[in-house]
């Protein structure tokens, strides 16, 4: 019998106690023993329901108790789930992790200690919520170099961006549905200003190239600025837009970056629409991979939690190492990363086609006064270099 304390009784942490119920048996078969929640931490007390024999306020009861092997942080935010992580870690043992903002800034250093300690640190949870994305990066794409990594990894703004495109909602009232839903927290910002899928993002790019990438040095857009009127553009060249996190290898190191993206139909992101996250992964010698599935929600991120405990339970006594280290990787400028470019102007033709060679213009019938441009592909830098003689831009979208 393997005894495990979840810290956090919220949605993943509730989440973790009812997979565990419900496939008991079948969990309890592939682990090789029985799986056991002795403590829950939570600030709350839960009267009425039988978890709350286990719920306890103070987190020493838990690290200082010798029969807890596995804790499973739930808690979300850095602090204080980086001290309780690192205390479990120090004290021999094994964490399970859904939060990404703790795995982006210390995953190197948790990780170290985890294999200092012969104990895991896993957290296939933090990206891409139900889907494998952490697991078969660490263990079944090892031989290869990953040469790009482009996901949609925020299931609130895809269910967001997706309502806007096959209803033509505006931006806040999509916002008001996601939050009504339970999709959006009612502070939306780390969805909508494409924090959490930096986040997760930086955590990939760190797995692939197996240094710190610092989530701060990622260039990131979110969606906020996202209209009917550019969806209605979208829709006149054949393309949908998206919130991509991608990472492209360049050189000896990568080039990182969020924001919203026109994808066209052959596009291997196009069809993820809703809450599903789809993940686009290029390895030098596997070439082309897509892991696709419910990125967010209870039990789907709960399931990549359970899994991680068997995991765990399965390998009592060692490490799986992870290669991360702590030495920082220096980012590709995003100024250097070369795409076409669609934007909004009520500048002449003449003036756009002297500026942008070759570029298509788009005409959407009832939206007057301006003139849609798809350009050919250049660098962040000369598009940039070239907007500023336009007297100007209403919007610029990056293309896939
Ligand atoms: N807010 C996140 C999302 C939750 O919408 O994808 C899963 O990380």
């Amino acid at each position: 019998m393997i005894k495990i304390a979840l810290l956090g009784y919220g949605t993943i942490g509730s989440g973790v106690a009812e997979v565990l119920k419900i496939n008991q048996e079948s969990i309890a078969k592939r682990a090789g023993e029985e799986i056991e929640v002795k403590y829950v931490l939570d600030k709350r007390d839960f009267p009425g329901d039988p978890i709350q024999a286990k719920v306890v306020h103070d987190y020493d009861v838990i690290v200082s108790d010798p029969e807890v092997q596995v804790v499973v942080e739930a808690m979300g935010g850095v602090e204080p789930a980086y001290t309780f992580v690192k205390g479990a870690l120090l004290a021999g043992k094994s964490v399970t992790t859904s939060n990404k903002a703790l795995v982006a800034k210390h995953g190197a250093e948790l990780l170290a200690i985890a294999k200092e300690k012969n104990v895991h640190f896993l957290f296939e949870a933090s990206v891409g919520g139900g889907i494998p994305i952490i697991r078969p990066l660490n263990s079944s794409l090892t031989a290869d170099e990953v040469e790009e990594i482009t996901g949609i990894l925020n299931g609130t703004t895809n269910y967001m961006l997706t309502k806007m495109t096959f209803e033509g909602l505006e931006f806040h009232d999509v916002l008001k549905d996601a939050q009504a839903r339970g999709y959006a927290e009612a502070d939306p910002t780390a969805d909508i200003e494409g924090q959490d899928a930096c986040r997760k993002i930086a955590i990939l790019t760190s797995l692939v190239c197996g240094q710190q990438v610092e989530f701060e040095d990622i260039y990131t857009e979110g969606i906020t600025q996202i209209s009917p009127a550019d969806i209605q553009y979208a829709k006149a060249m054949n393309r949908v837009i998206k919130l991509l996190a991608t990472s492209r290898k360049a050189g000896n190191s990568y080039c990182a970056m969020v924001c919203p993206m026109l994808l066209p139909p052959e596009h291997p992101l196009y069809s993820v629409n809703d809450v599903f996250n789809g993940i686009f992964v290029h390895g030098n010698v596997l070439g082309d991979a897509m892991f696709y599935g419910s990125g967010a929600g209870k039990l789907p991120t709960a399931s990549a939690v359970v899994a991680d405990i068997v995991d765990i339970v399965k390998n009592q006594g060692r490490n799986i190492m992870t290669a991360w280290s702590s030495a920082k990787l220096p980012l590709l400028d995003h100024k250097l990363a070369v795409n076409r470019f669609f934007l909004r102007t009520s500048e002449s033709s003449e003036r756009i086609l002297e500026l942008f060679k070759n570029a298509e213009l788009i005409k959407v019938p009832g939206i007057l006064g301006e003139t849609g441009v798809l350009t050919e592909a250049m660098t962040e830098e000369d598009y940039e270099e070239k907007a500023a003689k336009l007297s100007n831009v209403i919007q610029m979208i990056r293309v896939a």
